[in-house]
């Protein structure tokens, strides 16, 4: 059993996930910094995707009936309290002693969704346990990285089956990691004490000699990088839904559903992979348009209100996660810190869709973007 992660106190002044950012800068070192806020390249998709939302108009709608407005959302077969989840972000201990347990906690608090990265420095059945006993939790899915042995791959799948969780959300847009400039001035490392620990045991893999032309990219990482086979593989292998997260191109996205993929993640990796890609708001269109209504789409990437919640369903989410903004929450006030961010989201989403007008999510379509 874990034990509940202390009860801290939310900062005085923090009314927004914007002052939760600014205070976490006065909270966290150079190095976890660099880490948790940084982007790739120049950050300019880092940006984009917040402008992207920014730039986008809501109109507002009066004199509707309300009451008894909700903002539930059917996912995968069940009901979620609200369209939120936490993203799979890596090694949370960096912000806090507390690490991932502290956000399944506060996630499975507020009735968000929990996807825990492959990276996680906690145990993930730790982690799992931390949600599963709480009624009012939502989905506790676990993010997966494909590792160059398939047999580590197969059983990391299937301790988290073990463990309770409840699918598998398979992230392909880093086959490489991107150029993190502001990581390499930062000189960013992980401190002692802070490392993957669900991928310890992991076999190193077999040093590939390269000749003189061959690429340490193409003949070195990429060649134990997986393919449109590994999902096949991976579903055959596993009872449990497998959702794509970082799919942007229309025609993956029909390759995904064509695939078997129970649902996709629109998502750039918070502008952490390949810099310059459009911002997600501009990409999710194309993806729903691309696998129709009524496939689960889900869209990531600079969500800090509950405006962009709402902007994110009517422009074809199912629902939004949000990866920055809790860690940030986390280093602030540990459990208290992730939970405070979800209730902000939550309650400002439920004003906006007043304010629009939607009692409900289903109401909230292109109508109430201004254009
Ligand atoms: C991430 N992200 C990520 N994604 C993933 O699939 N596995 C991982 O281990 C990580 N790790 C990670 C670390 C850090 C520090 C960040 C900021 C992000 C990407 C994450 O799941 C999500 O796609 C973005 O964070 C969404 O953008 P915002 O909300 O941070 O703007």
């Amino acid at each position: 059993m874990n034990p509940i992660p202390a009860v801290e106190a939310i900062p005085s002044g923090i009314v927004s996930l914007a002052d939760h950012e600014q205070h976490a800068r006065g909270r966290l070192d150079d190095n976890a910094w660099a880490y948790f806020a940084g982007g790739a390249g120049d950050e300019i998709t880092l940006r984009a995707n917040r402008a992207a939302w920014d730039d986008i108009r809501l109109s507002t709608r009066v004199l509707r009936r309300l009451a008894g407005g909700h903002t539930r959302v059917q996912l995968l077969g069940r009901t979620l309290a609200h369209p939120v989840l936490l993203a799979p972000v890596a090694f949370q201990r960096l912000a806090h002693a507390d690490g991932e347990i502290a956000s399944a906690y506060a996630a499975a608090m507020q009735g968000a969704g929990l996807v825990l990265s492959s990276q996680s420095s906690l145990p993930l059945e730790q982690v799992a346990q931390a949600a599963l006993g709480e009624a009012t939790r939502g989905p506790l899915w676990f993010q997966l990285y494909f590792q160059h042995d398939r047999d580590f791959t197969r059983e990391l799948v299937q301790r988290a089956e073990r463990a309770g969780y409840e699918a598998l959300v398979v992230t392909v847009d880093a086959s490489s990691s991107g150029a993190r400039d502001r990581e390499r001035r930062a000189g960013f490392r992980l401190p002692a004490g802070i490392s993957a620990v669900n991928l310890q045991g992991l076999p190193p893999a077999a040093p590939i000699a390269l000749a003189a032309h061959q690429s340490r990219m193409f003949d070195g990482l990429l060649a134990h990088a997986p393919d449109w086979s590994d999902i096949e593989w991976l579903r055959s292998v596993t009872g449990l839904p497998v959702i794509l997260k970082g799919i942007t191109h229309p025609e993956d996205a029909r390759i995904a559903v064509a695939a078997g993929a129970a649902a996709i993640i629109v998502s750039n990796h918070g502008g952490r992979t390949l810099d310059t890609m459009p911002a997600t708001a501009a990409l999710l269109p194309r993806v729903r348009s691309a696998v129709g209504a009524g496939y689960p789409v889900l869209v990531d990437g600079g969500i800090r209100r509950g405006t962009d919640v709402l902007k994110a369903i009517a422009l074809g989410a199912n629902a939004v996660l949000v990866g920055r903004p809790y860690v940030f929450g986390l280093a602030n006030a540990g459990a208290m810190g992730v939970s405070h961010v979800l209730r902000l989201l939550r309650d400002e989403l439920e004003i906006a869709m007043a304010l629009c007008g939607c009692a409900t999510l289903a109401e909230a379509g292109p109508d109430i973007l201004f254009s």
